[in-house]
């Protein structure tokens, strides 16, 4: 049995004094446990302002949710893995829908994020899923293993054993539509299935569910076999609803 996993993405909300209020209150609700990880994914404003309020709260893990695939230079307004360090993150979300789909990123800057996530020393989160149309039409499989493949071909042995994917339907992301638990082990089956056939990776890679989870459908979405954790978005925004999903 895997520690479960449970990651917050915030995406473009709470900056830095929304960031504090949360902390103040999640900190007070949800004390430490060694039964589970908890991580936090503010946008790269409010990193510091996160780190700074955690403290001596070890248990909680700081991410970023985008860097660039270069390490510095004249990239305005992108955020280098180095920096994301700096200010206290040790995980870095990869390929999330949003960044694909509203940003255009392709599989190729997928594995390039990784790579200058794993020289930072960063832990890349590797984001995978198919859109409603590819569902639909029974590509879901193919279209998240091609996206874990364009990846995790291009990366060491050693660094695919530090990997972390969250498999997130697109369909199922801020929309209120939750894959069912069924729909999610067997995305999260093939994910496993595609690791053990791939000669030397590492068969214990977590795999997190992703998409319109919130306290009334964490505990079955957890408990799906297969399911290693949960990335939530909009009901990790609310410090109660978090604190609620964390005890799960
Ligand atoms: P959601 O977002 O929980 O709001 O659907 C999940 C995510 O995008 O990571």
């Amino acid at each position: 049995m895997r520690t479960p996993i449970f990651a917050a993405n915030w995406k473009m909300n709470h900056g830095p004094s929304q960031a504090r209020a949360f902390m103040a209150a999640f900190l007070s609700a949800y004390s430490p446990r060694k039964d589970r990880s908890v991580v936090l994914f503010p946008p790269a404003i409010s990193l510091t302002t996160v780190r700074d309020a955690l403290g001596g709260r070890h248990d909680i893990v700081l991410g970023v949710q985008n860097i660039y695939k270069e390490d510095k230079g004249a990239f305005t307004g992108e955020t280098s893995a180095p920096m994301a360090v700096d200010a206290g993150a040790k995980v870095a979300l990869v390929g999330h829908s949003e960044r694909r789909h509203v940003f255009g990123e392709t599989d190729e800057q997928c594995a390039k994020k990784c790579a200058a996530a794993f020289r930072a020393g960063l832990t890349p989160m590797l984001c995978v899923g198919e859109t409603l149309a590819q569902r639909e039409s029974g590509d879901t499989e193919s279209v998240v293993l091609r996206q874990l493949a364009a990846v995790v071909t291009t990366l060491a042995a050693d660094q695919v054993a530090r990997l972390v994917i969250a498999y997130e339907p697109v369909w199922a992301i801020g929309t209120g539509r939750n894959a069912t638990p069924d729909d999610a082990a067997q995305v999260h089956a093939a994910i496993r299935r595609w690791f053990s056939s791939q000669s030397g990776a590492a068969n214990d890679v977590p795999v997190l569910y992703g998409g319109s989870v919130n306290t009334k459908n964490a505990a079955s979405l957890l408990a799906a076999p297969g399911v290693d954790g949960l990335l939530v978005g909009g009901a990790s925004l609310d410090a109660e609803a978090w604190t609620a999903i964390c005890r799960t």
